[in-house]
């Protein structure tokens, strides 16, 4: 492995360990903003937006103008093609000018830049008539009135309930119900000769669409379907949101003069308005009644809208039910008849659907479920064209959260901004075969050109636009939780109180004090970084990574290949590239790296070195104790140098015996060692060696020097062996080495691979190893478990590892992932966020330094009964024990001991060959115990044993 996170530093009782929480990271923004300041610099000012005069507006739009008669968006249309795609509507009578845009990628300026509280110009007659008319009841003006903090705190409040997907889900019976009841209706009403329903059938959409909303924002059911009396309360109420739609648009988005005197249409605003308020009213106080009179106390999970509202606040949930009429009536009614108009002008398309249906509804009775409405694409994109050819709503209104440049003119923060889709929607530009209902278009496993252009177009996604909207809503970073940079320092350096603590102990401290997220103030000139602890974050970032995902950090590598050696290290290598450099490097690779084949290649050649490394084991433990000596973890280090050289180098080193104290292997094991331990000083925790070269830092350029050295002249050695042989013999491709084919791509990257190799597979593994034996010493009956299923494969204790008997050892592969769990080599990972991620409530901007704090997560008694405990079991899949079952229901993501996705370690599938191997076969062989106190591990950059691994060994009869 190569460094992973901020693995990690424990203190070693010298002084601080502050870690390379500060790893490099530049911030983007400085450059954003000086573009933008160019980009205004050189805009037209607003002045200059084209568009009508207020005086060709007036004469154009009222009685007797030439667009009179034309709905707004075909008014919209035609000033768009006499000014272009962004023109200015002058204010008058009071109100302020509107900017109106046309193109998508202005729309996505506007919405990524409205700030945290978008404003959305009220309607002024509705804000007119909440604030001055009805204080009474509209202590707040609601959703569709209030703007800023109002708003914020009064969506903050509502969101939890009105979002949330399980919410929903409550009222898919209900709503099955009413439309089960309504197609009964539609059979009465419709011509009994012709089938066709009747001339007031919108009218009776519109009952259906109250009757739902109420059940929602009024736990009502009004009863409104059937024949409805003329002097109802209901019939009165329909009516009235019906005019109040008409009459917005005329007082609102044409130019009126209400401001300025009470117009007639004025009034009736005022009158339906009050019709609707009251009737709102009505119903909240009558649920409020009835919930009051209720005895049974229902759990939350079923409480209703309506009852989780009033909780909040009873006015709330009147302002929001009458926010929920004046928006949720005609918009739904109107957005079913796109629906239905397109599916029957499109017969085909409507037997496609019918066919998706009847997979989940067998009889035409069948109910709607939660469940079985899960998986129906095809209704969904039906949904989606038709409201891309008929929709609902083709405007929107911002104003910009902050100065911006479109179409090259100025925009100054503040200005109304008119988003307007309805002609680009069916833009022949955008839409082959524009105006045509076409769903196929939105099946994203479709790979027809028409899906492939859409998913071009740039669309938001449902799951952008749920995106935005949360990210609209989280805190912003600045407010994450911490400690100071004072108290960082404070707590940490010599004397503080977790002086002495390893660092993810110091972590530990800081998430009992701060939460499951908090920010490490980057200091001397190093960015922040951000801790995270949930595996429910931990699948967030990674799962948003990218293709290049970019961990940084070993600042003195990269100081070291690029400064000190770029001869050799042309292509910096895995351990250090990031973006592109990093994935061609990487792609070049992997096919040699990670193919089982050739990892399968290796078997024969370890288990040799396992059975020399056995004689060697008998050799140097004590005749009478049977104890290792105090020296093994060198021993072991040496097994693992000698096995990852006969893949890294193609080279038997043959280091397993007495090595001499002057030879080149011996400085080699040496310089490995120091690498890990300087990484820590150097790069994990503040150091002045960017200022001036430090002690330390010579050090690492000499051990890196060692390294390279060691390690280029084994690979020249191999290449001119490869070369020799191959004019000799050909062997065929799949008995190649790793050398041989990675020396084939390209010899440069085989120099710098081998070198990333020697570099991260040495302690890594050997670490690995002690962890696994460790954890079996101490836990006898589970080694006999084990041992029993190697018995099965390994009859005699000299029997061979073939890849063939190694397919299926279930326990010994839980045993290493337990073993992982408990004392893992790493303690976490890092990543930079690939996109703006929100974690915990909070933003996280793209690029941001993220540590993945796993390793007091991995052993979390919440997680895992038993946690601290090394109970294999837990892993075997087929077990139904409550550990297993346990297990099975932990997020995957908790830990990873290699790490994930694209950047995941590419060692991985060596390192767990030579575990698989030496494990086997010692466990196999002998009978080992641990009699000294427990052992513990320290962090370096790696997790490594601290202490002498004096493992008892007795050798097996058979
Ligand atoms: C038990 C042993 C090992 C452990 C626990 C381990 C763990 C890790 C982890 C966690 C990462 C970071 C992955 C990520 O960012 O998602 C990593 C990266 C890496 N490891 Fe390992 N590793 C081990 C052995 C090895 C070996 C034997 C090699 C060499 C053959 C190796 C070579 C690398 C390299 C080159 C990277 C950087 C990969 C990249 O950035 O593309 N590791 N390792």
């Amino acid at each position: 492995m190569i460094r992973v996170g901020s693995t990690f530093v424990r203190s070693n009782g010298q002084g601080s360990c502050l870690v390379r929480l500060f790893a490099t990271q530049v911030s983007s923004v400085p450059v954003e903003e000086t573009q933008f300041q160019n980009d205004w610099n050189t805009a037209l000012p607003y002045k200059k937006i084209p568009g009508p005069s207020w005086l060709t507006l007036i004469k154009d739009m009222l009685p007797g103008g030439k667009f009179r008669t034309l709905n707004l968006a075909d008014v919209m249309e035609q000033y768009r093609l006499q000014y272009g795609d962004i023109f200015k509507m002058p204010g008058m009578f009071g109100r302020p000018d509107n900017v109106v845009v046309f193109d998508p990628k202005d729309f996505e300026t506007v919405y990524r830049t409205e700030g945290v509280w978008p404003v959305r110009a009220s309607f002024s007659t509705v804000e007119y008539y909440r604030k001055n008319i009805r204080p009474d009841i509209f202590s707040s003006g609601g959703l569709v009135v209030e703007q800023g903090k109002e708003w914020a705190e009064f969506r903050t409040a509502v969101n939890p309930v009105m979002m949330q997907p399980k919410i929903v889900k409550l009222y898919v019976p209900k709503l099955d119900k009413f439309v089960d009841e309504f197609i009964g209706r539609m059979k009465k009403i419709r011509d009994s000769q012709t089938y066709e329903l009747p001339e007031n059938f919108e009218e009776e959409l519109n009952k259906w669409s109250l009757e739902s909303i109420c059940i929602i924002a009024l736990d009502t059911r009004l009863g409104v379907m059937g024949n409805l009396d003329k002097n109802s309360k209901e019939h009165e109420f329909i009516a009235a949101v019906k005019s109040f739609f008409y009459l917005l648009s005329v007082l609102d988005l044409k130019p009126s003069m209400w401001k300025i005197f009470p117009t007639a249409d004025f009034k009736e605003l005022i009158r339906v308005s009050d019709v609707i308020t009251d009737f709102s009213f009505y119903h909240v106080n009558e649920a409020k009644k009835r919930l009051e009179s209720r005895t049974n106390t229902e759990s939350g999970d079923e409480q209703s809208v309506l009852e989780k509202l009033i909780k909040i606040d009873p006015k709330v949930a009147t302002i929001m039910a009458t926010d929920m009429f004046v928006a949720g009536i005609d918009s739904t009614s109107s957005a079913i008849t796109s629906v239905l108009y397109n599916l029957a002008k499109n017969p085909d398309k409507q037997e496609t659907l019918r066919n998706e249906l009847r997979k989940i509804l067998p009889e035409k009775d069948s109910p709607l479920t939660p469940q079985n409405m899960s998986n129906l694409p095809y209704l969904r994109a039906c949904i989606k064209e038709a409201m891309r050819v008929l929709p609902v709503l083709t405007t929107n209104f911002r104003q910009a959260g902050q100065d911006l440049v479109l179409k090259g003119y100025k925009i100054p923060k503040g200005t109304e901004v008119v988003l307007q889709s309805a002609f680009i929607q069916v833009d022949e530009k955008l839409y082959t075969n524009a105006k045509k209902f076409i769903p196929e278009r939105w099946l994203r496993n479709e790979e027809s050109d028409l899906s492939k252009e859409a998913k071009n177009i740039s669309s938001l996604s449902d799951a952008e636009i749920q995106f935005q909207n949360e990210w609209n809503m989280a805190l912003p970073y600045e407010k994450i939780p911490g400690p100071s940079r004072l108290t960082l320092l404070k707590d940490i350096l010599p004397g503080g109180k977790f002086t002495t603590l390893n660092l993810p102990d110091i972590f530990e401290e800081y998430r009992q004090q701060y939460g499951e997220i908090f920010k490490m103030i980057g200091m001397f000139g190093k960015p922040d970084n951000v801790l995270v602890f949930d595996p429910k974050d931990f699948e967030t970032i990674y799962r948003t990574e990218g293709v290049w995902p970019v961990r940084r950090g070993l600042d003195t590598v990269e100081h070291y290949r690029r400064k000190v050696r770029p001869d050799i290290f042309g292509g910096g290598g895995l351990a250090i590239e990031q973006g592109k450099e990093w994935a061609e490097f990487r792609t070049a690779v992997n096919p040699v790296m990670m193919q089982p084949k050739i990892v399968k290649l290796y078997v024969p050649q370890i288990n040799k070195f396992v059975d020399e490394f056995i004689q060697r084991m008998r050799k140097i433990r004590d005749s009478k104790t049977y104890e290792l000596p105090e020296n093994f973890e060198e021993e072991l280090n040496r097994w693992s140098l000698e096995a990852i050289s006969i893949i890294a180098l193609d080279t038997r080193l043959g280091i397993m015996g007495n090595l001499d104290k002057n030879s080149k292997e011996h400085e080699f094991i040496a310089a490995a060692k120091a690498f890990f331990y300087l990484l820590s000083t150097l790069d994990f925790k503040p150091s002045l060696w960017k200022i001036f070269p430090t002690t330390d830092f010579k050090e690492m350029m000499r051990v890196l020097d060692v390294i390279t050295d060691f390690t280029l002249h084994q690979v020249n050695e191999a290449k001119k062996r490869i070369e020799s042989s191959e004019r000799s013999s050909t062997k065929h491709e799949n008995e190649q080495s790793v050398l041989e084919k990675l020396i084939k791509i390209n010899p440069n990257i085989a120099t710098v691979m081998a070198i990333d190799m020697i570099t991260a597979g040495v302690d890594t593994t050997s670490s690995a190893i002690v962890s696994v034996l460790y954890n079996l010493a101490k836990n006898p009956e589970k080694q006999e478990v084990l041992r029993n299923e190697l018995r099965k494969i390994l009859p005699e204790k000299s029997s061979p590892l073939t890849p063939q008997n190694m397919t299926n050892l279930p326990y010994l592969r839980a045993c290493i992932k337990e073993a992982l769990r408990i004392h893992p080599v790493v303690n976490g990972n890092f990543r930079e966020a690939g996109k703006d991620l929100i974690l915990k409530g909070y933003r996280i901007p793209k690029g941001t330094g993220i540590i993945l704090q796993s390793s007091h997560t991995q052993v979390d008694e919440k997680l895992y009964t038993n946690a601290k405990k090394f109970i294999p079991e837990r892993w075997l899949r087929d077990q139904e024990s409550g550990l297993s079952n346990e297990a099975k229901n932990v997020n995957p993501f908790t830990f990873l001991p290699f790490g994930f996705g694209p950047r995941m370690c590419i060692g991985r599938r060596f390192a767990e060959l030579e575990i698989m191997l030496f494990v086997s076969k010692v466990v196999r062989n002998f009978c080992v115990e641990w009699k000294r106190p427990d052992l513990k591990f320290k962090a370096t950059s790696i997790n490594i044993p601290d202490g002498n691994l004096q493992f008892q060994i007795k050798d097996l009869e058979n």
